[in-house]
Order: C-alpha cells, then structure tokens, then sequence
C-alpha cells in the first residue's frame, strides 16, 4: 500500500503549527515580576557572594521574629536568590 501522502503533509503542518502556537506563548510570557536583592547596606555584600554562600545570611534578618520578616503569602523560599535576582544576572 501506497503512503497516504495527504495524511503525512497534514500532520506536518499540524506539528509546525503546535510549534508555533508554544513559541508564541512562551515569548508572550509575562516579564518577571519577583523583587530584586536590592542595593543597599544589607544587601550589597551579596552582590558577588555565591548565591548559597549568600543565602547563609538571609534568615538573620528576614525570619519571622527579624527586623524584616517575610509576607505572610511568600512563596516557598528555598533558595532566597533563585527567585530574588541580583542585578548582574539576567531576567
Ligand atoms: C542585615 C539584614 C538583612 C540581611 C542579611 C538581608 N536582608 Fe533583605 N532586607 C532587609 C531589610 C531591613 C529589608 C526591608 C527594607 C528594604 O526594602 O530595603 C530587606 C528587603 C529585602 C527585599 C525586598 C526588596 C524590595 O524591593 O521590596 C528582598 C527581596 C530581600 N531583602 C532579599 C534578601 C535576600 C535574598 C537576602 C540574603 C541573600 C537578604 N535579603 C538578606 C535586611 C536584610
Ligand atoms: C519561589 C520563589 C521565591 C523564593 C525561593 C523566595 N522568594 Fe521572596 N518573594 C517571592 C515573591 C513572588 C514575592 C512577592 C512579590 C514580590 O517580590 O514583589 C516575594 C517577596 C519577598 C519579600 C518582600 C518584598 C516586598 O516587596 O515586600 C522579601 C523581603 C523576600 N521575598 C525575601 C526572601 C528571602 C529572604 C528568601 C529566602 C529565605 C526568599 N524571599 C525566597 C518569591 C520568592
């Protein structure tokens, strides 16, 4: 039996199309959003520490009782700087 060429042609159209629809909707993603480790006397030693080097030190002030604790609705928050980016890195 002969290939049915209309079906081939057609499932390769498909699958560019799927391709097309997952690019466009990846590109369209929204920017993010998550605060930046910000530039300032607590945060400026950070800046060129590994992240979890850096990570060590971010409990001393943001844990429940600290000067600066965490919203109440934070995020899960392993790994402080995978979600807070510093300014060298890229969005
Ligand atoms: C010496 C104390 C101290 C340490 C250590 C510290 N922070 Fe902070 N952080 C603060 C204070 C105080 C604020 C709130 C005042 C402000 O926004 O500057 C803050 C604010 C922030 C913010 C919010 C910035 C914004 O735009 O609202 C983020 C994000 C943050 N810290 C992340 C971190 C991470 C990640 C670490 C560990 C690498 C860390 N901090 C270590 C004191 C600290
Ligand atoms: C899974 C991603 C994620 C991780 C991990 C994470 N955060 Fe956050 N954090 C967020 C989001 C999302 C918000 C709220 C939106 C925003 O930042 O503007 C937030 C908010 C904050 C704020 C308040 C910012 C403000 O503008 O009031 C601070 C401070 C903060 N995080 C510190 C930390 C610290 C310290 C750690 C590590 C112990 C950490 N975060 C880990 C995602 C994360």
């Amino acid at each position: 039996m002969k290939p049915d060429r209309t079906k081939v042609i057609l499932y390769n159209i498909l699958f560019v199309a799927a391709c097309t629809g997952i690019f466009l909707f990846l590109w369209n993603a929204p920017p993010e959003t998550t605060a930046r480790l910000p530039h300032d006397s607590n945060h400026e030693r950070f800046m060129d520490m590994g992240k979890k080097e850096a990570e060590k030190y971010c409990n001393k002030c943001h844990a429940p009782d600290a000067i600066a604790p965490l919203p109440k609705d934070h995020p899960p928050k392993y790994r402080c700087l995978f979600c807070h980016k510093r300014d060298q890195e890229k969005m």
